[in-house]
């Protein structure tokens, strides 16, 4: 955890950029003592931000490294409660799994819990997430919403919503949802959602929403299996991408949309959704733990689920599965 000296000196450097600050000034707005100051300063750098000291002149903030550390994220963050507590881990062996606990430890809503590397990462149907070191986000986010559980499915539509206004924020690139939870570019997975919760029969206790993106990965970077079915933002846009940037952007639109969907219900979501999906109207074919179904996609109900109509004309409710056109 940062401290809230760190914070302050970071605020205070950050909202100066271009002036210097003496060790006085940042000691009085913190609230500590100059030798305090310039222990956290050196705490700053080692976190990768560069700050540039001149005698008598003080401190100035010059830049920061691609980092998702606390203070990284906050530093710029744009919300009320997404975000604002972060629990990050150098190597972790999955962000979903330390949400669940942090979630009966009564963790507040809206709690982020990012790591720079994922050993065990995992996907939906019990696949594994290739979640390297160093280039991709690997986030899970922790909401208590008041609803009963068959609710649960439509946030992995609102955080699809948030995370494609996310990347056209940062990138300002085209990307599209394939049902139900992928993002892609070019056809190609650029990010996956996977909602998981604690819930009785009547009520959901918490949601965990876990995302993965690729962000600033290279061809060369994915292993030979991913090759054709994943690519990243930095590809599409053809320039390094702000990972702690994307990360202020999806939580920015989650809570709004959140905040939405608690008040006004799904519809709004769900026709943002629908302007963004790949694959409505078009022929599709579903893998389904039951089977295999063909036939039209023709839209998803207010509860999320995927409507296709087969060729004898029954249109059939899917609830999970994997779909290609
Ligand atoms: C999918 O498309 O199958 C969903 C992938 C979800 C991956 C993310 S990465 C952060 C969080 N922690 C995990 O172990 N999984 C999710």
């Amino acid at each position: 955890m940062a401290s809230k000296i760190r914070k302050s000196v970071l605020v205070s450097l950050s909202s100066h950029q271009d002036v210097y600050l003496s060790g006085q000034q940042l000691a009085d707005e913190a609230g500590c003592s100059r030798t305090a100051i310039w222990k956290h300063i050196e705490e700053l750098r080692n976190e990768g931000f560069t700050i540039e000291s001149r005698r008598k002149k003080g401190y100035r903030l010059v830049g920061r490294s691609d980092q998702l550390t606390e203070n990284d994220i906050l530093l710029g963050l744009e919300t009320k409660t997404f975000g604002r507590n972060v629990v990050y881990f150098d190597s972790v062996d999955s962000t979903q799994k330390i949400a669940h606990q942090l979630a009966q430890d009564q963790a507040p809503e809206g709690t982020l819990v990012i790591a720079e590397e994922q050993k065990t990462g995992r996907g939906r149907m019990a696949r594994a997430w290739y979640s390297p070191s160093g280039t991709g986000i690997w986030m899970s986010v922790l909401l208590r919403p008041t609803l009963p559980p068959q609710k649960a499915p439509q946030f992995t539509l609102i955080t699809a919503v948030a995370v494609v206004q996310a990347i056209q924020d940062v990138c300002d690139i085209q990307v599209e949802i394939k049902w139900p939870n992928d993002i892609l570019v070019n056809n190609r997975k650029i990010t996956g959602i996977l909602t998981e919760l604690q819930a009785d029969s009547e009520q959901i206790h918490s949601l965990i929403i876990g995302i993965g993106m690729n962000v600033n990965q290279q061809t060369d970077d994915f292993p030979e299996e991913l090759l054709d079915i994943a690519t990243s933002l930095s590809i599409a846009k053809g320039e390094i991408i702000s990972r702690a940037k994307v990360v202020q952007h999806v939580m920015f639109h989650l809570e709004r949309y959140y905040k939405i969907y608690m008040e006004k219900g799904f519809a709004p979501i769900k026709l943002l959704w629908e302007s963004y999906a790949l694959s409505i109207g078009k022929h599709i074919t579903a893998r389904t733990m039951n089977g295999t179904l063909t036939g039209i996609a023709l839209g998803i109900t207010d509860e999320g689920v995927l409507l296709l109509e087969d060729e004898n004309g029954t249109i059939h409710q899917i609830y999970s599965a994997d779909i290609e056109w």
